[in-house]
Parts: structure tokens; C-alpha cells; sequence
């Protein structure tokens, strides 16, 4: 049986108190300025200060020593919002949003969300994968050890499934785990432009079932925004998806205050993601139905938008989770560290709120708080260390990578 030893570390972890943190508990973080953890099978066993590790494990024997050299340890970020599998990039499409062409002017015309469905009609289970692999293992090493991936860019059954297969294939070939979510309702596919009811309907008589049948997605997602999906359109949809077993997400309020946020609330969703737009009102009841707030700020930095109210959520008792948003249009990045910064900086997030909105948060987002998320005992010994004094340092030191090293379950898998 494999026994491990990480000393002479520097050990900051959320509290878990068995429910996602939100008002003055987003921020508490255990801190143990020389610490040690003890890890059986890629399992923590023991974790604290250092002498009383040592105390605790006695005469054990068998143990695989690695001195962390004083360096800050944290547990591995969970992204709980990617788009990571797709076909093709969109760099054109940045260079007319930056002359000043809005995102939803580009979907209307065709591209945008559209573009990339193109792009994945074309492309094979194997190609798809290949891609998506890449991405998720540039996301480890930036320190991302759990990973949301959803599907999106189909459209139609056999598309969408498609999608899923190549993402079971990367979860698959990755140390990461990965949790895949189903969106089929990403856009209105031309030919249903104006009978979105329709699509709607196909969605729940066809591709639900097959997607259930298929069995690799855990979560399911809708787009609900002016344009795009309806509120009632998303009750349909995720009541349907919540029969079936699925938990259900929704892309809520990004560019306008749909009531996307009440919707979730309503339904139990186990996040709501954007909330750029969303109205106070639904934001507390998010916070009355214990639904997380997935914020992306990577949204806001790369379409010119202003970042969601981040103090606001914490201060009315939503917990906040921060994700990367992942996709090749409106947030091209795979840097947790990144988000962590823009959140520290543009939305007024203290690095301690932001560490647990990155780790512990979004774990329960994605109903997975049981083994990845924080740093205790029973959980899966998923950390990453650090090149500063804490993890202020992600947000500090810009433009670059502090993460030095990434262990998922015990085993170093970058350096
Ligand atoms: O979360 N808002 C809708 N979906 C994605 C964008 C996907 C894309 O542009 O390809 C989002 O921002
Ligand atoms: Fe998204």
C-alpha cells in the first residue's frame, strides 16, 4: 500500500463545512505555516501542522518522503464551466468584437456558437478528442486537477453524442477528472430558427434519452438568453433533464436579466452560470435555494462587459465559484490562475474568497465536493504548489504561471 509523506509545506485549504461557503464563510481558509499531509493511495490520511503529523503517523513505515521546500501549498483548481471541446478556433471573430461588432450580432449572422458547430460537424470522435486532450493537459499544467466539459457545439442528437464520446475519450486518456455536461441547448440550429418550441421538444424526445443511454454526461445545460432560449423554454428542457436523473445548470442573465438566475433557483439547478444581468431579486433566491453562482470573468475581460457583482453575491449569501468559461469565442482561455487574478483585481474578491470560489465552491457545483475540492481528510490529494507566500501570489504575480508543480491524487503529474 502506497504511503506518502509531504512535509515542509506551507498549507492553505477552504474550511469544508459539508455545504458550498457563501457570505463571511467564503473566506475561511485553514492555514498551517508548517505543514505536512499524509497520503494512502492518492487518499489524504492526515493532514496539519507538521509535528503532529509526524506524532500521529508514529512508527509507520513504507513512507515515500518529498520535502514541498517550504513552498505554499493549495488544493487544485476545479474549473466547473469549459466549453474545451470544439473544432476550430475564432481569432477573426475577436478582431470584429474588438473594432466593436457585438457577440450576439455575430451569432445572428451566422457565426459565433454557429461557427464552431460548422466546425464540429466536420470533424471526427478522434479529432475532436485529440483537440480537447491538448487543451485539458495545458490546463493541468496551469493547475486545474477537475474539469467541467460540455458538449454544445452538435446541435443535433448524433452531433451532440458525438461530442460527448470524444470527451469520455479525453476523461479517458487525462489524469483530471472530468465531469461532462450536456448542452444540446447551446443555440437555435438554422433550420429551427423560428420554432425554437420544436427544437425544444426534439431535445427532450430525442436527444435526452440517447444522451441518458449513452451515459457519459452527468449535467445538464441550457443557453437561456434573448435570441437564444426562453425561461419557459428552460423549464421544459432541465425539468425534463432532472427526470432523467441529470443535474441541471443554466447559462443565466449573460448579456440580459431573462430571469435565468429565479430559474435556477426555482428548479434546485446546482449552478447559474454568467449572472452578468441578473437582478437582485433572483440573486437572493439564489442564495434561499443554495444554487452556486459559476462567475466567468474570462467572458467579461474578452467581450468588454462589466464583471458580474461578485461582492454583491457574497455579501447576499450566494456561494461564488469562479470558472474559466473555456471556449473558442467569448473567453479563449484554460488559466485558472488567470480568472483568479481578474477576480481579485476587477471584482473585488479577497484572494482568500477567490481560493475557495476556485477549489472548494465549485467542487460542490459539480456534486463532487465529496472527493476533490479542499485538502482533508478522505479527499483525494489534489494540490498544487506555489512559487510566492500564499495564494495571493496567483493574482499578484501577472501574466505568468505560479504554479510550480501539480499532484493529482499524490502523483506528481507536471513540473
Ligand atoms: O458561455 N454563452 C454561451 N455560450 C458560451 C460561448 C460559447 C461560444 O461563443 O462558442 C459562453 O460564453
Ligand atoms: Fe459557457
Amino acid at each position: 500500500m502506497k504511503l506518502q509523506l509531504f512535509r515542509n509545506a506551507r498549507i492553505f485549504t477552504p474550511e469544508d463545512r459539508g455545504r458550498p461557503s457563501s457570505g463571511n464563510n467564503q473566506s475561511r481558509i485553514i492555514r498551517y505555516d508548517h505543514g505536512a499531509m499524509v497520503v494512502r493511495e492518492g487518499i489524504i490520511t492526515n493532514i496539519g501542522a507538521e509535528a503532529d503529523v509526524l506524532r500521529a503517523i508514529g512508527g509507520e513505515r513504507f513512507i515515500d518522503e518529498y520535502d514541498c521546500l517550504g513552498r505554499s501549498m493549495i488544493p487544485g483548481f476545479v474549473d466547473p464551466h469549459t466549453h474545451c471541446c470544439f473544432a476550430s478556433l475564432r481569432e477573426e471573430e475577436f478582431e470584429l468584437r474588438a473594432a466593436g461588432t457585438p457577440y450576439l450580432e455575430i451569432l445572428r449572422r451566422g457565426g459565433g456558437i454557429l461557427s464552431s458547430v460548422n466546425a464540429v460537424s466536420k470533424a471526427t470522435v478522434a479529432e475532436l478528442s485529440n483537440m480537447t486532450r491538448d487543451l485539458v493537459l495545458r490546463a493541468l499544467k496551469l493547475g486545474t486537477t477537475t474539469i467541467e466539459i460540455k458538449s454544445g457545439y452538435g446541435l443535433t442528437t448524433e452531433a451532440e453524442l458525438k461530442m460527448l464520446e470524444a470527451i469520455g475519450n479525453t476523461a479517458q486518456e487525462v489524469p483530471l477528472d472530468v465531469v461532462a455536461t450536456f448542452l444540446g441547448a447551446h443555440a437555435v440550429p438554422a433550420e429551427f430558427r423560428d420554432r425554437s418550441d420544436d427544437f425544444i421538444s426534439l431535445l427532450i424526445e430525442e436527444s435526452l434519452p440517447a444522451v441518458k443511454k449513452q451515459g457519459i454526461a452527468k449535467c445538464c445545460d441550457i443557453f437561456c438568453e434573448e435570441g437564444v432560449f426562453s425561461i419557459d423554454q428552460g423549464r421544459r428542457l432541465l425539468l425534463a433533464a432532472k427526470s432523467l436523473g441529470f443535474s441541471v445548470k443554466i447559462h443565466a442573465d449573460e448579456v440580459h436579466d431573462l430571469g435565468g438566475a429565479g430559474l435556477a433557483a426555482e428548479l434546485g439547478a446546482i449552478s447559474a452560470d454568467h449572472l452578468l444581468a441578473a437582478s437582485d431579486d433572483n440573486i437572493r433566491a439564489m442564495a434561499k435555494a443554495g444554487v452556486v453562482a459559476n462567475l466567468l470573468p474570462g467572458t467579461a475581460y474578452s467581450l468588454r462587459k462589466p464583471y458580474a457583482r461578485a461582492r454583491d453575491m457574497i455579501e447576499m449569501g450566494v456561494p461564488v465559484a469562479l470558472a474559466t468559461d473555456c471556449n473558442p469565442g467569448s473567453s479563449y482561455t484554460e488559466s485558472m490562475q488567470f480568472i483568479f487574478g481578474l477576480a481579485v483585481v476587477n471584482m473585488e474578491m479577497s484572494p482568500a474568497e477567490a481560493l475557495v470560489a476556485a477549489t472548494l465552491n465549485p467542487a460542490y457545483a459539480l456534486g463532487i465536493a465529496q472527493q476533490v475540492g479542499s485538502l482533508d481528510i478522505g479527499k483525494q490529494a489534489d494540490f498544487l504548489l506555489l512559487d510566492g507566500e500564499g495564494p495571493a501570489v496567483l493574482a499578484y504575480h501577472a501574466g505568468v504561471s505560479s504554479v510550480q508543480e501539480v499532484f493529482k491524487k499524490g502523483v506528481r503529474v507536471t513540473c
